[in-house]
């Protein structure tokens, strides 16, 4: 399997969008088939009919547009269809593919049946585009050859392949590049149970010993995102190794994360900057996207593709048509005075009012 992702390589927090080098490295940690796989119920059933009737057919699967937030395991679902299939996998990405020519290598390399992965499909460019849709909808390849008046266009027939396309915003996706996926799967955030399983199943297969609380407590901190989890889980062991004994205990995990400036519900400092300032600067909202990003010195992109999900998720923050307001929840977990309420969260809460 090839895995080219240009430059989207570097060191960056454990909320990192992308892969990181021990992302790639340690692809050991993706479940290889749907059974293994944990989580997302309703996508893996309506997949599983998918992928058993396209091989009763004996034809190749529809072409299939993944999305949702970044670490949900788009790719790693990508490699189990391949697996599931029986076929070859090809991983490139949108920004990647920067000419029709570099499209055209892609597509005519692949063999019957094998799956073709665009990861950050939203970020193709036109010229690509272009050629992308007679070769989903015909598998032909229109290309010009020549310039000026003798240009000609050959047209060249591809192997029926399936395009996996995964993007995490799809409202960015053209209409015609949307309408010519059969079939549409939106991945959701994982909930602490699913994400204690697959700490749990990664710590066996990195020969970490770990106890379910401890499993747990990296679970609920992990923001719903495997990816995130399995990065948590390896520093969390490096603690472990070097503070403790190895063991990776609740206490153990509490401790590490502390440490990563992780809170209890996973909100790290990039979090906390974001709701405070709202608070702050904005009087708790609505402030728009941009100026928010740029208070906080964020990129709008981040803001909106990793850390808003999240918070949305925890009820800390609503998108509204004026811009982003946080609830009273937030001002609750950062301990701040709630305006024109009862100001004693102490008191409210032992009265049970929160
Ligand atoms: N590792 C990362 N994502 C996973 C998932 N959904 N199930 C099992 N292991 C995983």
């Amino acid at each position: 399997m090839s895995i080219d992702y240009g430059n989207d390589i570097y060191e960056e927090p454990l909320v990192a969008k992308t892969f990181l080098q021990e992302d790639v490295q340690e692809g050991s940690l993706r479940p290889r088939t749907l059974q293994d796989y944990i989580g997302q119920e309703k996508v893996k059933e309506n997949l599983s009919v998918f992928i058993q009737a396209a091989r009763k057919r004996e034809e190749s699967l529809d072409h299939v547009l993944l999305h949702g937030p970044p670490g949900l395991g788009k790719t790693t679902l990508a490699g189990i269809i391949a697996q599931e299939m029986g076929v070859n996998i090809r991983i490139t990405s949108g920004p990647a593919i920067e000419k029709p020519g570099d499209l055209a290598a892609l597509l005519t390399n692949l063999n019957e049946g094998d799956i073709l992965f665009v990861d950050e499909i939203h970020r193709l460019n036109r010229s690509v585009e272009e050629i992308l849709y007679p070769a989903m909808e015909d598998y032909v390849l229109d290309i010009i050859v020549g310039k000026g008046p003798s240009a000609n266009s050959i047209r060249l027939d591809l192997p029926r392949f399936t395009l996996i396309g995964a993007t995490t915003r799809s409202g960015q996706l053209s209409a015609p590049l949307r309408d010519r996926f059969g079939v549409t799967l939106r991945l959701e955030l994982y909930t602490p149970e699913e994400l204690a399983q697959i700490v749990s199943r990664s710590s066996g297969i990195l020969g970490v010993e770990i106890v379910a609380e401890g499993a747990y407590e990296i679970a609920r901190r992990s923001r719903g995102t495997p990816r995130i989890a399995n990065r948590m889980l390896r520093r969390v062991r490096d603690f472990a190794q070097v503070k403790a004994d190895g063991v990776i205990t609740q206490e153990v995990a509490d401790q590490s994360l502390c440490a990563l400036e992780i809170d209890h519900l996973g909100l790290d400092p990039i979090d906390r900057r974001m709701l405070g300032a709202i608070i702050r600067n904005y009087g708790g909202g609505p402030v728009g996207l941009e100026t928010l990003a740029a208070t906080i010195g964020e990129e709008a992109v981040t803001l909106e593709d990793v850390y808003e999900p999240y918070l949305m998720q925890l009820g800390f923050l609503t998108r509204t048509p004026r811009g982003r307001c946080v609830t009273q929840l937030a001002y609750r977990h950062l301990h701040l005075p709630i305006p024109g309420g009862n100001t004693d969260l102490e008191a409210m809460e032992q009265l049970e009012l929160l």
